[in-house]
């Protein structure tokens, strides 16, 4: 761990890739684990433009029962580490898959949303955007005031990623010379490929995951830990550097 701590501290371009295992701890579901959200729907069936227009009710109901989840939950050790480290200035970006708004509120500034945010309805006939606090109840079926259907600010299979946000991240894979991995089965393209930009370009990537994933085999250290576990040792091993460096 202090290896790592050393690596992380003497980076000069710290980014974190983030998964739907950072926020396991704040009592969210994953998709991929035993108890995952694909074990007990298949994504086909609520997360695609095909599912949500053949009926939308069914796939407002799961998102509404998300947003409970995600609306009630609270940010983590794991997710307070970050914001440390970023104002620590060591942690430069957070790009996260999640769609929930807890890396936020746990008080990182600079985070990309590869997959859209659930706290963002957006209307599927004049495309304005609402940011919303609380869930819909369900029914009726959330409308604009142009009449048009509201849908989640996420991406669905089969949509293209917000253009913007991706070439951000990728601008920040290519500047990172360290990455950590964090929380994500790395599975889901093109998030997944940003660890391979770092490494193609010399970075070094630190996985924090208690499985194996996609790309462990290109990771150079990997902590089969929690997120929390693994954040609260590496905090701490910090903190040791930082006092040695002062005494
Ligand atoms: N700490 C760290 N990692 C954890 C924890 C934890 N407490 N609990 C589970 N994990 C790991 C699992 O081992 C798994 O590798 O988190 C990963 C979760 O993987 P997925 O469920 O596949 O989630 P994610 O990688 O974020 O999925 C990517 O797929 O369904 C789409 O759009 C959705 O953004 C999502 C994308």
């Amino acid at each position: 761990m202090r290896n790592i701590s050393e690596v992380i501290v003497e980076s000069k371009y710290l980014t974190a890739l983030t998964g739907a295992g950072f926020s396991a701890e704040s009592g969210i579901p994953t998709f991929r684990d035993e108890d995952g959200l694909w074990e007990k729907y298949r994504a086909e069936d609520l997360a695609t433009p095909e599912a949500f227009w053949r009926d939308p009710e069914l796939v407002w109901r799961w998102y509404a029962w998300r947003m409970e989840k995600v609306f009630s939950a609270e940010p983590n050790e794991a997710h307070r580490s970050f914001a440390e480290l970023e104002k620590m200035g060591i942690l430069k970006t957070v790009i996260t898959q999640n769609v929930d708004d807890l890396h936020e509120r746990a008080g990182n500034k600079n985070i990309i949303h590869l997959h859209g945010r659930l706290k963002i309805l957006m209307c599927t006939k004049c495309g304005k955007e609402f940011e919303i606090n609380s869930p819909p109840k369900i029914p009726p079926l959330p409308r604009c005031e142009c009449d048009g259907l509201l849908r989640p600010g996420v991406v669905w299979f089969g949509e293209p990623l917000p253009e913007k946000d991706l070439r951000k991240a990728q601008e920040e894979a290519l500047k990172s010379d360290v990455m950590i991995v964090a929380g994500t089965s790395a599975i889901v393209q093109p998030a997944g490929s940003l660890p391979l930009i770092v490494k193609r370009e010399g970075g070094l990537i630190i996985e924090i995951n208690p499985k194996e994933t996609a790309i462990s085999h290109i990771a150079d250290f990997k902590i089969r830990m929690s997120a929390v576990e693994a954040m609260r040792k590496i905090m701490e091993e910090i903190c040791k550097l930082l006092n040695e460096e002062k005494s």
